[in-house]
């Protein structure tokens, strides 16, 4: 597909200033771990829980950057000793060479590593991929629906994709910055004349102004040049609200078969009011997205899994099984034991404190989780000290526990494959 001047500027961009940025070093010391495209988060959210890894498996990161979502994604799948091929492509051949020195630290045999646009995926590295992550991409392209469309053509039909994109609300007081920086600091102007225009602009700005007042937007402004420039000096950037997000999704033939974290688009994690919640109750759950989207206001950020149309409402693992295994997203459950023996669990939705209450067993429970026990072990576990636990309430207070914990996106769940 033939570059335009705009994409051209913004492969200048991000050959320039790799985002974000990243020091390979780093690598010995820890595996940054996000969303979208952990691997125990996309197995629940894309294949309910039940994909078999010990079959090949084949992802695409479209777009990958210097590598978070792609080392994340092939280290996890190197660990569990999956047959896998992670695909990177990114048109910054900067990103990629930081990305390739990530993955040369960590001695990853499973990735392969392509230059070029997501718009010529299906020349330069057909699918079907049974997994494509695209996080922070399709909001600087001219046509991201278009981005979309192309990433969707070579998805398998039982694949599902990990997205990121831009929060509208979120992102308030950003663009109308950019628009200034526009007439401030053109694009004729030096790389380094701009960021320092830029920095002096954000000193001098009034106590008024959106962007001052926006503390969601911090991740960029404490990320170096390459995150100043990023969120400010953009070649190209858009943002979505919910039902934006839906239609693009749609519009590639997908569904949006989750958001991340679920409590973040669930209006009654903002609002006590009991009144409102029941009205909340009687909204269709993109309508209810939407509506949280709304109240909170502080989501900068997208974070939805999506999945062919024809598998809307499939996607996603439910608890309906003993043989259900449970697993902490990230680690063991004796971790959330002192947690669960407060009775509830606290979490901070980006300055909204979330106090979600746990039922009697939790401690009980999360103390036998461990990724390996299925539901059926762990209250064969609990009935032998106590005969008169039955399945039914086990699995009531298992609910109540899972509610909370999969709200704040920490418990997720994986049905293994019979042998
Ligand atoms: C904000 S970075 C996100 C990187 C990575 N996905 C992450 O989340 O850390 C956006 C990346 O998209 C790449 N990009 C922009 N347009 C692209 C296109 N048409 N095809 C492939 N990559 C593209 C940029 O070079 C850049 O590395």
């Amino acid at each position: 597909m033939a570059e335009n001047a705009d994409d051209a500027r913004v492969t200048a961009q991000y050959e320039a200033l790799p985002y974000p940025a990243r020091d390979p070093a780093d690598e010995a010391k820890r595996l940054i771990l996000g969303a979208p495209s952990h691997l125990f988060e996309l197995n629940h959210y894309v294949f309910a829980g039940g994909r078999d890894f010990r079959l090949p498996f084949r992802a695409l990161v479209a777009g990958g950057g210097t590598g978070d979502g792609l080392i994340m994604l092939a280290q996890q799948l190197a660990d569990l000793g999956t047959p896998s091929e992670v695909t990177y492509l990114d048109v910054s051949t900067a990103a990629r060479r930081v990305a390739e020195a990530r993955a040369k630290a960590r001695e990853l045999t499973n990735i392969r590593f392509l230059s070029g646009s997501l718009l010529d995926l299906a020349a330069l590295a057909p699918g079907p991929y049974d997994y494509i992550d695209c996080c922070g991409v399709l909001h600087h392209l001219a046509d991201p629906a278009g981005g979309l469309v192309a990433l969707a053509g070579e998805l398998a039909p039982a694949g599902g994709m990990g997205l990121m994109l831009y929060g509208r609300l979120g992102r308030t007081g950003v663009y109308e910055t950019q628009a200034a920086l526009r007439r401030l600091a053109p694009e004729t102007l030096p790389v380094a004349e701009r960021i320092a225009t830029a920095r002096r602009l954000l000193k001098a700005l009034p106590a008024t102004n959106w962007l001052r007042r926006n503390p969601f937007v911090a991740d960029h402004l404490d990320g170096g040049e390459a995150g100043l420039h990023d969120l400010l000096l953009h070649a190209r950037d858009r943002a979505y609200d919910v039902a934006e997000l839906a239609a693009l999704v749609e519009g590639a033939g997908l569904a949006i078969a989750a958001f991340i974290a679920p409590a973040r688009y669930d209006p009654a994690s903002y609002v006590a009011d009991p009144t409102l919640r029941r009205q909340f109750q009687g909204l269709a759950w993109l309508e209810r997205s939407a509506m949280a989207e709304r109240l909170a206001g502080n989501i900068r950020k997208h974070v939805v899994y999506a999945v062919p149309k024809a598998r809307a409402g499939l996607a996603v693992a439910k608890v309906d099984s003993p043989a259900t295994v449970p697993l902490f997203r990230q680690g063991d459950g004796p971790r959330w034991v002192e947690t669960a023996r407060k009775g509830s669990v606290t979490a901070d939705l980006d300055g909204v404190k979330l106090t979600l209450p746990l039922p009697r067993l939790a401690a009980a429970i999360v103390a036998r989780i461990d990724g390996r026990r299925s539901l059926a072990v762990i209250h064969a576990d609990l009935q032998s000290a106590n005969p008169r636990l039955g399945w039914d309430i086990f699995k009531a207070e298992f609910d109540a526990l899972y509610a909370a914990l999969n709200a704040i996106n920490e418990l997720l769940l994986r049905v293994p494959s019979e042998l």
